[in-house]
């Protein structure tokens, strides 16, 4: 059975939209925990656009599920992951102008600057994961690079609603680049995208352990919570 990394870059999104110190994805992570989470995902960006170095510092002390950070391989960055000791590191590409990260790693052209950062990792005793696409030549080329995992992105797949038997392809290629992650001895992830309503056949993916989602559940808690908030608040108003 997967296990379920609860992402909260999201509540941090919220607090940074005033740049104040509520919602906490501490208290976020703790509320996870108490769902029955089994990791919590963060991701420490270049641009430090949600999750912040206290956060990390604070989920590292707090967390008792794996905490598994996600990262671009940004020298800066993995000296910080180095330093914090996340149980696991999940390296994926960054790009400033991006709304999430939008593909998985490349590394087949940047072989020895993921190779380099894998080392750091392992070395400081993090296990290391890599978001690749569903793509033969891209989970080859991760073969004896020192990973003990991959986690497939699942952004064509989640992307791919409405147009018929499109959803059916990309689930298809999820499932052959699984058996591919699976032949190579690798731990198995995935995750992007992922929501109510598409996660059952990728959580039922033979072999799959591990599935990393955020978005759809930060917006749903907003929504599951809404009117016991405004309930409050009205009674305080009165
Ligand atoms: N896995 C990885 C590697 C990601 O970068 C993200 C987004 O931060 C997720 C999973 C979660 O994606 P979503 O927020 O769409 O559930």
């Amino acid at each position: 059975m997967a296990e379920l990394g609860v992402n909260i870059d999201h509540v941090a999104t919220v607090r940074q939209a005033r740049r104040t110190n509520e919602p906490d994805p501490v208290w976020a992570a703790t509320l996870a925990q108490l769902g029955g989470a089994d990791g919590i995902t963060l991701h420490l960006r270049e641009d430090r656009r949600h999750i912040q170095d206290r956060d990390l510092r604070v989920l590292r002390e707090t967390v008792t599920v794996k905490l598994n950070l996600e990262l671009a391989c940004n020298p800066d960055i993995v000296t910080i992951a180095c330093q914090t000791r996340p149980d696991q590191a999940t390296l994926v590409p960054e790009k400033r102008q991006e709304l999430t990260t939008e593909g998985g790693l490349e590394i087949v052209t940047h072989r020895q600057r993921v190779a380099d950062t894998i080392k750091r990792l392992r070395d400081a005793g993090i296990i290391v994961s890599l978001f690749l696409d569903p793509e033969e030549k891209q989970i080859a080329a991760a073969a004896g690079l020192g990973a003990q995992a991959i986690e497939l992105h699942t952004g064509a797949y989640a992307e791919a609603t409405g147009e018929e038997g499109k959803q059916a392809l990309e689930l298809a290629k999820l499932r052959r680049a699984a058996q591919q992650v699976l032949d190579l001895g690798l731990t198995l992830h995935a995750g992007h995208g992922l929501t109510y309503r598409n996660v059952r056949p990728v959580a039922a993916i033979a072999g799959i352990s591990e599935l990393n989602i955020g978005h759809s559940i930060v917006a749903r808690a907003i929504m599951v919570g809404f009117e016991q908030a405004v309930r409050e608040m009205k009674k305080l108003v009165e």
